[in-house]
């Protein structure tokens, strides 16, 4: 443990959303969080907000996509900040984007993009962490995943890809990092109210008049607004950091909101055909 906080979380896209309110709501109970943004501005208001009572809230300028080597990236900020705060007991890999439209729509960079944000920037971040995890025997990973990281739905190709990828790195790094006291798991919302669905890229062929799909997202948008009424409050998501962060034994996985445990539940009792049917049905 560090300083007279219960530990030193490091959270990264804490400028929004779900990074924002689980940064206050930490620094609420006595953590000290280090929260990321690419644009410090942004972070200007939860400071001031967190710090109210005290100095618990760190803001960090980082842009995870900065390649390795480049000035500003992880691998170059992070050893500072690790010997300046001491310890990171808790890493939440929280920074991430939807990236939208038909599979055909969507070109190699913005995929290369997705790839970049949701799943290479939680795997360099772990690297750059677990070693000092390691040798203090504690340390929570917790990967914002999505429950499209469990079953993928049309248009979400892209973005489930990434999430898809990021579940099996958690996995993986979860039996590896076991026997040393560090554990890593993995949260899957459903949909919850935040700058999301604002922040979504759209693929730049998506809606291409030279691609057939015009009809089913005229559909799928249709639809999807029903599924927009069904939100949940990013706090939720703040408390079950917490108890993973106390938690002795975390668990693997936490689908979060009805329609993220619905749609894992369906994925297991379903026969695939008639999964994928009702899954088309319903989103185009
Ligand atoms: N809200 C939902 O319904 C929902 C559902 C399932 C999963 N999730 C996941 O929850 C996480 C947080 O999203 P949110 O709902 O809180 O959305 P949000 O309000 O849009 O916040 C996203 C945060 O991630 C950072 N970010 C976005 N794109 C980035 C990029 N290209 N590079 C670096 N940082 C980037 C942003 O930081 P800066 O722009 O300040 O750098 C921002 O603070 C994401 O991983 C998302 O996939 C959300």
């Amino acid at each position: 443990m560090s300083d007279n906080f219960r530990r030193t979380v490091l959270i990264t896209g804490a400028s929004s959303g779900i990074g924002k309110v689980t940064s206050l709501y930490l620094c609420e109970k006595g953590y000290k969080v280090i929260g990321s943004s690419r644009n410090l501005g942004k972070l200007a208001p939860i400071t001031e907000k967190a710090n109210e009572a005290g100095e618990c809230f760190f803001p960090l300028e980082l842009d995870i996509n900065l390649s390795d080597g480049a000035k500003g990236s992880i691998e170059e900020v992070l050893p500072e900040l690790i010997s300046q705060h001491k310890s990171i007991d808790v890493l939440i890999n929280n920074a991430g984007y939807g990236l939208w439209g038909p599979i055909e729509g969507i070109s190699v960079a913005e995929m290369e993009n997705q790839f970049k944000t949701n799943v290479f920037a939680p795997f360099r971040l772990s690297k750059m962490l677990i070693s000092s995890m390691r040798k203090r025997g504690y340390g929570r990973i917790v990967n914002v995943s999505s429950v499209a990281g469990w079953v993928a739905t049309p248009f979400n190709g892209a973005y489930a890809s990434s999430k898809f990828a990021l579940e099996a790195q958690t996995e993986a790094l979860r039996m590896e990092l076991w026997p040393f006291g560090i554990t890593v798991s993995s949260i899957q919302p459903g949909l919850f109210d935040t700058n999301f669905q604002n922040n979504m890229v759209q693929g730049s062929d998506a809606e291409s008049e030279q691609l057939p799909y015009k009809d089913f997202i005229d559909n799928y948008r249709r639809k999807h607004k029903k599924w927009r009424k069904v939100i949940h409050d990013p706090i939720r998501i703040a408390k079950l950091i917490e108890s993973i962060i106390e938690s002795k034994r975390p668990r693997l996985r936490y689908p979060i909101g009805f329609e993220a445990r619905a749609g894992m539940l369906g994925s297991k009792i379903f026969p695939e055909r008639l999964y994928q049917g009702m899954i088309s049905r319903t989103s185009m």
